[in-house]
């Protein structure tokens, strides 16, 4: 049942909602009732001569304050919601949520990791920072569950928090037409407990921080590359342009991956890796240079194999040149760094545990 309200926030937009529909019903039901009264009542058969009123300053009174009245309580009862919408804790954990045509994307700005679902932990508040790219369009992030919408717009920032009381896996469309495949701009919003939550983090953190070696990376067959699941990553990141089994086309500039030609750079893997990690400028290809490297050489790999011309090779020398300009090798840890909020909070935390 988990479209049911599963938040505080949920249960108000429930509460304004049924207050506002009750409403609604209650005054659709008189006015119909005393709108067939007065086509029975006053008939040309029973009332042939009209009678002429002229002013009631009872009547007009009462049906100037009646509707002011229930006007002001639906906009009393909606806005405690809405208040507490904007108004983030100040404790929220921060996620940053990437859309795009057509999919979403989470980083974890705290660990520097990238992820296609939401994660998040049980009974925390959570801090959505909602972005576009500047050449994107509207979209909408909405968590039906939480009755939480809000616009992302290309170019502004905008954000919304929910906090959920229970573990489990929840809906997450994107609620503006947004083109072609907006109605396959879905994700899971998946909410674990505090230790599974904490388990998530060092698992993404090991997998980000496994050092590539170049030798394994470049073989397709290797354990490493396959562990990666390229198929899901090109399901989610790559498929709404470049079709699937990567025909192509479905946008103006998507290239046909299985055409011999019409490779931007080569259909060589460390072409790929590269146009994986910076995108391709003037054109609708964005970096995916937050995608582990594993991953991106997953992908460079299955996207490689639509390739139906003569198989090309890499040589020593591409490869080198890969492994300076991206320091392959290396781990490059995640900044430990925490922002001012909140290291004042947690300043102000410790502080209060001592008094
Ligand atoms: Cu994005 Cu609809």
């Amino acid at each position: 049942m988990l479209f049911l309200a599963q938040s505080e926030i949920a249960r108000e937009v429930d509460n304004a909602f049924a207050w506002i529909g009750g409403i609604s019903v209650v005054l659709l039901v008189g006015i119909t009732i005393a709108m067939i009264y007065f086509v029975v009542r006053f008939r040309r058969g029973r009332n042939p001569k009209p009678t002429q009123i002229e002013g009631n300053t009872k009547l007009e009174v009462t049906w100037i304050v009646i509707p002011t009245v229930l006007v002001l309580f639906m906009f009393y009862k909606g806005y405690g919601g809405f208040k507490m919408m904007r108004n983030v804790p100040g404790d929220a954990m921060v996620v940053e949520v990437q859309a795009a045509q057509w999919y979403w994307s989470f980083h974890y700005p705290r660990q520097g990791i990238t992820s296609d679902k939401l994660y998040a932990p049980v009974d925390r508040p959570v801090k959505l920072e909602l972005h576009a790219a500047e050449d994107d369009v509207v979209h909408s992030f909405y968590l039906p569950a939480f009755r939480v919408k809000e616009d992302c717009v290309p170019g502004r920032d905008t954000y919304l928090w929910f906090q959920a009381e229970k573990e489990g896996t929840y809906n997450v469309f994107c609620a503006e037409y947004c083109g072609l495949d907006h109605s396959s701009m879905i994700t899971e919003l998946v909410v674990l407990s505090d230790e599974g939550y904490d388990q998530w983090i060092e698992e993404q953190l090991a997998l980000k921080n496994k050092p590539v070696e170049i030798e394994v990376a470049m073989d397709p067959e290797s354990e490493d590359i396959k562990a990666c699941d390229a198929p899901t990553l090109y399901a989610t990141y790559c498929i709404s342009c470049h079709g699937p089994e990567g025909r192509g086309g479905l946008i103006e500039d998507a290239r046909d991956f299985t055409a011999p030609v019409g490779w931007k750079r080569s259909a060589k893997i460390p072409d790929i890796f590269r146009t994986l990690s910076e995108g391709i400028e003037g054109t609708r290809m964005r970096s995916f240079v937050n995608l582990r490297p594993w991953d991106r050489f997953a992908l460079a790999h299955y996207v490689a194999a639509f390739n139906q011309g003569p198989k090309p090779t890499s040589s020593e020398e591409e490869i080198a040149k890969l492994v300076e300009d991206y320091r392959i090798g290396e781990v490059v840890e995640a900044a430990q760094t925490i922002p001012v909020e909140e290291a004042m909070r947690l300043i102000a935390e410790e502080a209060g545990r001592g008094e």
